[in-house]
């Protein structure tokens, strides 16, 4: 007589080998700065990458009347998903080189995709920065990245990334920061790229799936001197990679 747990074990079988071979799970791994240089600390081994986005925006700087040094007040930026143009993803992957361009791309060939603030060269909206739809996301040479989310800073200047349409919310701390590579794009006013990230849940209870964010490949964002700047506001467009993991 056939043991019964030898029966049901030939059905599983049967119906393992039925199903469609299961992707092996893609490998992701955070841009290295290069040049013998520290990267970021990196995630914590037990977490996963959840998006992978790319962001277009400003960053905010003040320089006081007397000031040389202007100061870093937060950004706004509209977030797009990458993740399936991964280089390493079957089938939806792109080249290397392009995923590592696209930030300048993006940065380049793309408006702002902010409401104006009048009268200021890039600057947005206070009240309404975003538009509403925002609009997926078309650059030469790769498919359309659709809309992910917001990157904003609280009214206590916490940073915050809202990407409710994937159920994914941060609001986090710096906890590490390393100067972008020598070769990182200098940005639209040749200022340098702003400085590479690693983000963690502050711990306030705000945060949904996500433990840490990276930026990475960073494409301008830093602050025109002072003395050039002038007094007050200044918002310099950027564009950056940011890898959420939870
Ligand atoms: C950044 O500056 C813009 C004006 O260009 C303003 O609308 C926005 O609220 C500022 N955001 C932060 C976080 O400083």
């Amino acid at each position: 007589m056939v043991p019964t747990t030898t029966v049901l074990f030939a059905a599983l079988a049967a119906v393992v080998s039925a199903a469609p071979p299961c992707p092996p799970p893609v490998q992701y791994t955070l841009p290295s700065i290069g040049g013998g240089a520290p990267d970021l600390v990196p995630p914590a081994s037990n977490l996963a990458v959840k998006k992978i986005a790319v962001g277009h925006g400003i960053q905010n700087y003040t320089c006081g009347a007397t000031t040389d040094n202007s100061v870093a007040t937060g950004a706004v930026a509209v977030l797009y998903d990458v993740t399936s143009f991964y280089p390493r993803t079957r089938r939806t992957g792109i080249r290397q080189d392009l995923w590592d361009s696209l930030t300048s791309k993006l940065l380049w060939d793309t408006p702002l995709p902010l409401n104006k603030l009048p009268g200021s060269e890039y600057g947005a909206d206070p009240n309404k920065p975003f538009p509403s739809p925002v609009a997926d996301l078309k650059l030469r040479g790769v498919p359309a990245a659709k809309f992910l989310g917001y990157h904003f800073f609280d009214s206590n200047s916490i940073p915050l990334f809202d990407l409710s349409s994937a159920g994914l919310r941060a609001a986090v701390g710096k906890v590490d920061s390393k100067t972008a590579p020598g070769n990182a794009d200098k940005g639209i006013l040749t200022t340098g790229a702003v400085a590479w990230l690693k983000l963690d849940d502050n711990g306030e209870g705000v945060s949904q799936g996500v433990t840490s964010v990276f930026r990475v490949i960073t494409a301008g964002g830093s602050a025109q001197s002072c003395s050039v700047a002038g007094a007050g506001v200044q918002s310099v467009p950027y564009a950056a990679f940011y890898w959420f993991y939870g």
